[in-house]
């Protein structure tokens, strides 16, 4: 086969690329190792910057997200058993959007059907050639067949653990990162959400607590954790009694508990790749970077790579102009390390880490109170919670 653009992973960055590289006319496939149901049994976050939302729209998904999505106009702060509000709306004039990652991608994966383009799910063995050569191929193993496709470029929208980013020669690259000495253990919950027009994060000594949502009906909360806990530790009964400690009293009277219908434990990590670019091949999205997930910017990060990435590539195919793809990973890293900076900063301020001595304890807490008293620090927290502008 030949095609213009051959994307590696069929997450929500490799289908946005996919859709808006379709819809500009630019030709792609998409080469998945997992299956659709797979991919779409994934729990990820579910809360979309401003210009994300404006991203699925202009890439004519933004319907169902338009319908069935909640506006939060701000965020809560819990620490010292106190509740605080941050008033994003009224501090930056912008609000996110309450909507899962899952829906996304459904969207995504149904226009894309709808448009009749390919996606080879269930592609194994993938390996990548010829990416420092005149033209660059994927060889895959589908259905028994053994194929390939040439193409002009290769999209690595494969996450942390594919193949895009590891075919890049490792002296090439420079890699960054940062673990952090826990995990979150997440719950999801056909149960009204605690806070149904902002995301609750909480600071306790206990640990971070967090309650978000995914509608009116379901709400995803997580608890910090040690990782070497395992799901099998905690009960529901366990999790809800946690969670509930950690929170402000009205917070916890308020909170209606259910039966967990998903329940996992995941590691943060800070982590990015550079560059984003090397000879025929474009990393977007966690091939590139990992954030941890306080602050809910992996999602927004991804689209926001794969927002440049498409209008570099666009630029070349109906333009004839390489700027684009020739700055593709210095823009892109530009604003992948602010984000990071955020995420880092925001994990933290909130969460409680074994080796902090007491005064740490008091700097984290005079930091949660600047936040919450100033509205220096909260506008500067409301603008990276909201997004940063393009
Ligand atoms: N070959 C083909 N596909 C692969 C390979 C491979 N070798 N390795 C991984 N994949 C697929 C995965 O199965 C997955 O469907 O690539 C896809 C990558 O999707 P994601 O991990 O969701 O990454 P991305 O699309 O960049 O989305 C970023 O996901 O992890 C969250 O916080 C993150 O919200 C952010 C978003
Ligand atoms: C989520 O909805 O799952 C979520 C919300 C906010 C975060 C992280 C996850 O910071």
């Amino acid at each position: 086969m030949r095609t213009q653009v051959a994307i590696i992973g069929a997450g929500p960055s490799g289908l946005l690329l996919g859709q808006l590289l379709a819809r500009a006319g630019v030709d792609a496939l998409i080469v998945e190792r997992q299956s659709a149901e797979h991919v779409l049994s994934r729990i990820r976050a579910g809360i979309l910057e401003q210009t994300t939302v404006d991203t699925l729209h202009a890439a004519g998904v933004g319907e169902r997200l338009a319908r069935e999505s909640i506006v939060h106009g701000g965020i809560n702060i819990v620490f010292d058993n106190t509740h605080h509000h941050i008033d994003v709306r009224k501090l930056t004039g912008a609000v996110v959007t309450a909507y899962g990652q899952t829906e996304v991608t459904r969207d995504l994966m149904e226009a894309r059907a709808a448009a009749g383009l390919t996606t080879f799910y269930e592609s194994s063995e993938v390996h990548l050639e010829g990416l420092s050569d005149s033209r660059a191929v994927v060889h895959f193993q589908h259905q028994g067949q053994a194929l390939r496709i040439e193409c002009d470029f290769v999209a690595g929208c494969d996450g942390f653990h594919g193949v895009a980013r590891r075919s890049i020669p490792k002296d090439r690259l420079r890699e960054f990162e940062r673990a952090y000495p826990f995990g979150w253990l997440g719950v999801l919950a056909d149960v009204p959400p605690v806070s149904p027009h902002a995301v609750t994060y909480a600071h306790h000594e206990r640990g971070f607590a967090l309650c978000s949502m995914r509608s009116l009906t379901r709400s995803r909360y997580y608890v910090q954790c040690p990782m070497s806990d395992r799901v099998e530790d905690w009960s529901d009964a366990r999790f809800w009694d946690e969670l509930a400690l950690r929170l402000d009293p009205q917070t916890a009277a308020d909170l209606i508990t259910g039966p967990a219908i998903e329940k996992s434990i995941a590691p943060l990590r800070s982590y990015v790749a550079e560059p984003m670019r090397w000879g025929r091949i474009f990393l977007a999205g966690d091939a590139a970077h990992i954030v941890p997930p306080t602050g809910a910017k992996g999602l927004n990060l991804a689209v926001s790579d794969v927002r440049l990435l498409a209008e570099a590539l666009i630029e070349l195919y109906v333009e004839n102009s390489s700027a684009g793809i020739d700055h593709y990973s210095e823009r892109a890293l530009r604003r992948v390390w602010k984000v990071e900076r955020f995420s880092w900063w925001a994990t933290s301020l909130l969460h409680t880490f074994p080796d902090t001595d007491e005064f740490g304890q008091r700097m984290q807490h005079a930091e949660l109170d600047t936040l919450t008293s100033l509205e220096s620090a909260s506008r500067s927290f409301a603008e990276h919670y909201a997004g940063l502008a393009f």
